[in-house]
């Protein structure tokens, strides 16, 4: 446990590991079997170093930037994070009240524990929001998600590509990890056609999920999460993004490409943007770093579409690092749930300003005044140091 009023990200890491349930720990941090990727998104910015530049005038460094066209305070935004109410009984509202408050853009997880209404509405306009897409077999379940978020007022939707199956993450299934049972997967409400025993294979096992020692029961919200994991389209190609396109406005994002090939597919689809993600090495364990597959992402996309990144971001000089490198914008998952767990609103509040506090300092010290002069000017990757 930290003493004191945390001064990093890493000390409300602390400070959820010491006061968190086991079970609602362990799901937030973990990632895939033995969590190389987790690690490496964290330890590779470490490997890329700064070169600062001196005597520019940095008495008025600037972190504002624009997102869909929309004007944001910051290039730090929130990533798609499922079942924040775990983290604090506002859960979603109170991530959404902050973003709002700092002037950052959100994005809400398609199993969020709040639905999809309610949480643009507390932002009350202020920021561009977006909503995650699991493309599920059923694709009328994805549809209506998909048109209500436009209906709400939604700008994006971040489809993730990088989950056709779960990922194994060990400690969840140690724990036999469940959705507390006051909380629901807000988002499901309405869909009252898709029952557990609808979806059961003819066994009574639930797709894919034989490994689970669970047994579904109905009416149980908690397993709505393993049962629509269970039935995710597999299929999904990038020739189905044309379904998508034809069924909403909104800006369609690739949450999930890590290599020069698929962003071609991707710019050739005609998606408005692509974020660099592992999903937060809950995925495939031994996938590269984010950061290291950012430079062959940027210099595929050519500026033809827009390049952000999540991953392991955990101090301002790692934000600094990911924009000099391409990408427009950065998301964080784990730190705004640690943030959550801490005080709530006020809780994430505090980490958006105490990352971007720093990605300001690093950008006074290196003698930046504003995101857009951010380049690969200002960095060298270790291997490439001559001493
Ligand atoms: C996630 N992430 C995620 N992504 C997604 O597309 N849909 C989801 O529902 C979730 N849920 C989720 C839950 C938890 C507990 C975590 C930690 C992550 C992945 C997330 O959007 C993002 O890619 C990573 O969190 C980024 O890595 P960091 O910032 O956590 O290191």
């Amino acid at each position: 446990m930290v003493s004191g009023a945390p001064v990093c990200l890493d000390d409300f890491e602390k400070h959820a590991q010491a006061t968190l349930p086991k079970m609602v720990w362990d799901y937030y941090k973990s990632g895939a079997m033995d969590e190389q990727t987790v690690n490496d998104n964290k330890q590779a910015y470490s490997r890329w170093r700064i070169r600062p530049r001196v005597l520019v005038d940095v008495s008025n460094v600037r972190t504002e930037t624009k997102l869909f066209g929309d004007r944001i305070s910051t290039p730090i935004c929130i990533a798609a994070a499922a079942m924040q109410r775990m983290a604090h009984p506002d859960g979603e509202l109170a991530t959404s009240r902050a973003a709002a408050k700092f002037g950052t853009a959100m994005c809400l997880s398609t199993y969020s524990t709040t639905c999809i209404e309610d949480v643009i509405a507390e932002g009350k306009g202020a920021i561009p929001y977006g909503f995650q897409l699991y493309v599920y077999k059923d694709r009328q379940v994805s549809e209506s998600l998909v048109r209500r978020a436009e209906k709400a007022g939604y700008k994006a939707l971040y489809v993730t590509v990088d989950t056709p199956l779960l990922g194994r993450r060990l400690a969840d299934e140690r724990n036999v990890f469940e959705l507390p049972k006051h909380l629901r997967l807000a988002n499901f409400d309405a869909t009252p056609s898709l029952t557990v025993s609808s979806l059961l294979d003819r066994r009574g096992h639930l797709p894919g999920q034989n490994d689970l020692p669970i047994t579904p029961t109905e009416d149980d919200p908690a397993m709505m999460n393993i049962v629509l994991s269970a039935t995710t389209d597999t299929s999904l190609n990038f020739e189905d993004l044309k379904w998508l396109r034809r069924i909403t406005k909104m800006k369609i994002i690739l949450k999930g490409v890590m290599t020069a090939e698929d962003t071609e597919l991707a710019v050739a689809a005609g998606v408005d943007g692509i974020v660099v993600s592992n999903h937060g090495g809950r995925q495939l364990d031994g996938v590269l770093a984010t950061i290291d597959a950012l430079p062959e992402v940027v210099a595929a996309a050519k500026g033809r579409i827009d390049v952000f990144l999540d991953g392991g971001i955990r101090k301002g000089t790692d934000v600094f690092k990911a924009l000099c490198l391409g990408a427009k914008a950065v998301y964080i998952g784990r730190p705004m749930l640690y943030g959550l767990a801490y005080a709530g609103e006020e809780g994430v509040l505090k980490v958006l300003e105490l990352l971007n506090d720093e990605l300001k300092l690093a950008m006074a010290l290196a003698g930046v005044d504003s995101i857009d002069r951010l380049g690969p000017q200002y960095l060298i990757h270790e291997t490439e140091e001559t001493f």
